[in-house]
């Protein structure tokens, strides 16, 4: 699936723009600046193909990708701080929690969650919403070059824990460095048994 092409299609910004849900579709969630754009290059394999920045509030919009001819992955806005407008914030934030909880070929959410920081409150109710609207969700530690074994463990310990009382949530997780290349072979393979 990943020898295959992957070409960005579009931005979406209103829910009436979404592509007609023909397609296995994947989408990438999880707090601004949590590295969801950078996940996105590193398992294409192409470097500037989703913007990714230091500024929390990089992605605005709903960015399809073209995987192959079956699948969409889909870079979404994040949730929490922004470095933007409120109102603009406030809009984005609208439409992500729509899509996210009533897009009929959404496959799987995968929800990243940084190393460093584990569940915070905004994340748990992100994932109480995947749970109410019965979408799949797969948590992924991002940024796993960022910290030390013991540490890790204590964050697999947390999340490990906190997935018992989502009903949506898959027990496998998946720990990554978009910077190193940890996990991405899994994830690839995951996505790819997805159909
Ligand atoms: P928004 O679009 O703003 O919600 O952010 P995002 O979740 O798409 O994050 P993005 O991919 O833009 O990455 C944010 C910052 O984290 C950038 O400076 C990345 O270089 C950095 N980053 C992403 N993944 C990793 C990683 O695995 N390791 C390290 N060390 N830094 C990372
Ligand atoms: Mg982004």
């Amino acid at each position: 699936l990943f020898a295959g092409p992957v070409t960005f299609l579009k931005g979406v910004t209103a829910l009436e723009a979404l592509p007609p849900p023909d397609r296995t579709e994947i989408c990438f969630a999880g707090r601004s600046n949590v590295g969801k754009s950078s996940l996105i290059n590193a398992l294409t394999g192409r470097k500037g193909l989703a913007r990714a920045s230091g500024t929390p509030g990089r992605t605005q919009e709903i960015n399809y990708f073209a995987l192959g001819d079956r699948h969409y992955l889909v870079d979404l806005p994040g949730y929490g701080f922004a470095e933007a407008p409120k109102a603009v914030v406030e809009r984005w934030q609208r439409l992500l929690r729509a899509y996210l909880a009533g897009r009929p070929s959404l496959r799987r959410a995968f929800v990243l969650i940084d190393a460093r920081h584990g569940i915070k409150p905004v994340d748990a109710e992100i994932l109480a919403l995947l749970d109410r609207s019965a979408v799949a969700f797969q948590t992924v530690l991002t940024k796993a070059d960022k910290i030390g074994p013991a540490a890790r463990e204590r964050v697999l310990e947390q999340v490990r824990e906190a997935l018992q009382r989502h009903p949506a949530a898959c027990p496998e997780l998946v720990v990554t460095s978009s910077e190193r290349g940890e996990g991405i072979a899994t994830l690839r393979a995951i996505i790819a048994h997805l159909d």
